[in-house]
C-alpha cells in the first residue's frame, strides 16, 4: 500500500470557490483531499473530477448505506470518478459491503481502497444501546470491524483511541483512517476524543484525516510541510 501523503484534508467548505482557492495553494505530493456529504452535494461529480485532474488523491467520503445492489452501483460511479477511497457503512452488513468491493473488482490496479465507517464516533453509550444494539460501543466497533475485514474491505475508519487494539486484532495490511486529529494547541471544537498527529501514528494509523487544524492555520501550506517533515 502506498502510503506517502499520510495526510487526509477534509474539505469542509460550503463555498466551491473557496475550495477552489484553498486546493490551489496545495500540492498533491504534501496531502490527500477528503470530499464529504456537505460538499458532494453542493459541488457533485465535477467537482470531484476537478481534484481528481489536478492529481489529487480524493477519499469520497459519502458512507454508502444501502441494499447490495445499489451500493455496489455506487461504488462503481465513485471508481468511475477516479476517487483513491470511498467508504460504507459496516452497519450494512458482509452481503452490502461484499457487493461493494466485488463492483470494484473490475477496475484492477485503479480501484479505489474500500473503507468502512464502524460506529459514528458522535454516538455516545446511551445513544447507541438506544438502538438496540446489546454490546457497548467498543465491543461493537470491533465486531463491526471483524465483518469488515470477512467482507473483504481494505479497512476502517476509526477514532484514534480504538487504533492501537484494531491493529492489533487485525494486522499491518488493514488501513486505520483516522479523524478527531488536533495539533497541541488548536481548539477540539465539536470534537471529544481527538488525539495529536504523533499519537494517532504511534497508535497505529495509516492516514490522518485533518480538517480545521489546517484549513483555518494562517499557512496551510507551510503547516502541511512542516508535519510532513517532522512526522513521516
Ligand atoms: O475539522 P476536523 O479535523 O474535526 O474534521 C474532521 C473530519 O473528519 C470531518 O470531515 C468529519 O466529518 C470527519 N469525520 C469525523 N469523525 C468520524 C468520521 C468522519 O470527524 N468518525
Amino acid at each position: 500500500m502506498v502510503k506517502q501523503p499520510q495526510i487526509i484534508v477534509a474539505l469542509d467548505f460550503s463555498d466551491i470557490k473557496a475550495v477552489l482557492g484553498f486546493v490551489e495553494s496545495l500540492s498533491p505530493t504534501q496531502c490527500r483531499l477528503k470530499v464529504g456529504n456537505e460538499l458532494f452535494t453542493r459541488g457533485g461529480p465535477d467537482l470531484v473530477r476537478r481534484l481528481v485532474n489536478l492529481k489529487f488523491s480524493v477519499f469520497l467520503d459519502l458512507k454508502f448505506y444501502d441494499i447490495p445492489n445499489t451500493v455496489a452501483q455506487a461504488c462503481s460511479a465513485a471508481a468511475d470518478l477516479g476517487v483513491w477511497m470511498v467508504n460504507v457503512h459496516a452497519l450494512g452488513g458482509v452481503a452490502m459491503m461484499s457487493a461493494g468491493k466485488k463492483a470494484l473488482q473490475s477496475y484492477g490496479a485503479d480501484a479505489p481502497l474500500l473503507i468502512a465507517v464502524t460506529a459514528l464516533t458522535s454516538y455516545n453509550e446511551n445513544q447507541w444501546q438506544s438502538l438496540g444494539f446489546k454490546q457497548n460501543i467498543n465491543a461493537s466497533v470491533l465486531h463491526l470491524a471483524q465483518l469488515t475485514q470477512q467482507a473483504g474491505l481494505d479497512g476502517v475508519v476509526c477514532s484514534a483511541e480504538e487504533a492501537a487494539v484494531l491493529r492489533a486484532q487485525f494486522g499491518s495490511s488493514f488501513c486505520l483512517v483516522t479523524p478527531g486529529i488536533r495539533l497541541e494547541d488548536n481548539a477540539h471544537d465539536d470534537q471529544h476524543r481527538v488525539v495529536t498527529p504523533q499519537a494517532a501514528l504511534a497508535a497505529g494509523s495509516d492516514y490522518l484525516v485533518m480538517g480545521r487544524s489546517i484549513t483555518r492555520s494562517p499557512n496551510p501550506q507551510s503547516l502541511l510541510a512542516q508535519l510532513n517533515g517532522t512526522l513521516f
